[in-house]
């Protein structure tokens, strides 16, 4: 693995955690903790669908969201167990790098902790929540998307909102980035025409990238990236996967790309253990 720098960005996208993951398919998430600890970016983002929320499905009939009523698809979902699949991925990420810093504070070597800069960009699957109100008004200001922000201010982490704007090295992050009258993502090959910038975004859950040096000589990227859905969920269009942003300046990066399936190969908690 190449050595990171120390502003390197590791961006995580459309996770999608649910609460019907198997135990192999959550394993994915100890696994990106366990990558994250050894390679130490400065920065990661989390780039929204962390949560997948299948509670609030407008396709299986829920009328929180404005469904025309519960199909037997949404039978026995709880938005409450969805939030807990979606809080209970991100500490198990978090977890190793949490219990080396322990280690290094029981040793009185703070120093040695490591605690990147986390950010959280809203999804559309967060943006669910904002729904609720409109359809139960009896909800309003009770249950929104608030609940979701909480939990992530709480671990530290910076939040922001469905389709708002994050903005680190001269890169520009967001769910996805809207492009015709119907506001769909726009694709790779239009991407550095329409935004004139660099820009790195998911949910579409392929992968792409283009580059080229714009009229001022700067290099720009388009990074579609991915997803992070257990690659058996994936279809074949999707690609299962991070990116990490080595040496981002002023637009410019060396793109780093690495699947699901490397990182439970190498990263597992028992290949830890073994090691
Ligand atoms: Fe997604
Ligand atoms: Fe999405």
């Amino acid at each position: 693995m190449i050595e990171l720098s120390k502003d390197a960005i590791c961006c995580v996208f459309d996770a999608h955690a649910r609460p019907d993951e198997r135990a192999e398919d959550f394993e994915r998430f100890s696994a990106l903790g366990h990558f994250i600890n050894t390679a130490r970016p400065g920065k990661v983002v989390l780039g929204g669908d962390w949560w997948d929320f299948p509670s609030l499905s407008i396709y299986d009939g829920s009328r929180a969201v404005g469904g025309a009523g519960s199909n037997k698809r949404h039978s026995g979902k709880t938005i409450l167990n969805d939030l807990r699949a979606g809080e209970d991925a991100l500490k198990a990420t978090l977890e190793a790098m949490r219990a080396e810093n322990r280690r290094h504070i029981r040793a009185r070597h703070r120093d040695r902790c490591y605690e990147p800069e986390i950010h959280f960009l809203g999804g559309n699957h967060e943006d669910r929540l904002n729904k609720i109100p409109t359809h139960i008004p009896e909800l309003d200001g009770m249950l929104d998307s608030g609940i979701v922000d909480e939990f992530l201010h709480g671990q530290g982490i910076q939040t922001h909102r469905f389709l708002d704007n994050l903005q680190l090295s001269g890169i520009n992050f967001r769910h996805y980035f809207e492009s015709g009258v119907r506001g769909r993502a726009v694709p790779i090959t239009q991407a550095l025409n329409k935004l004139g910038r660099s820009a790195v975004w998911g949910h579409t859950h392929t992968f792409g990238h283009d580059t080229r040096v714009a009229a001022d000589g700067q290099r720009m990227h388009a990074v579609c990236a991915g997803c992070f859905k257990p690659p058996r969920r994936c279809s074949e269009q999707e690609w299962s996967g991070i990116v990490v942003l080595n040496n981002p300046r002023d637009g410019d990066l060396d793109l780093l790309q690495i699947s699901t399936n490397s990182l439970l190969r190498n990263y597992r908690l028992d290949t830890q253990k073994a090691a």
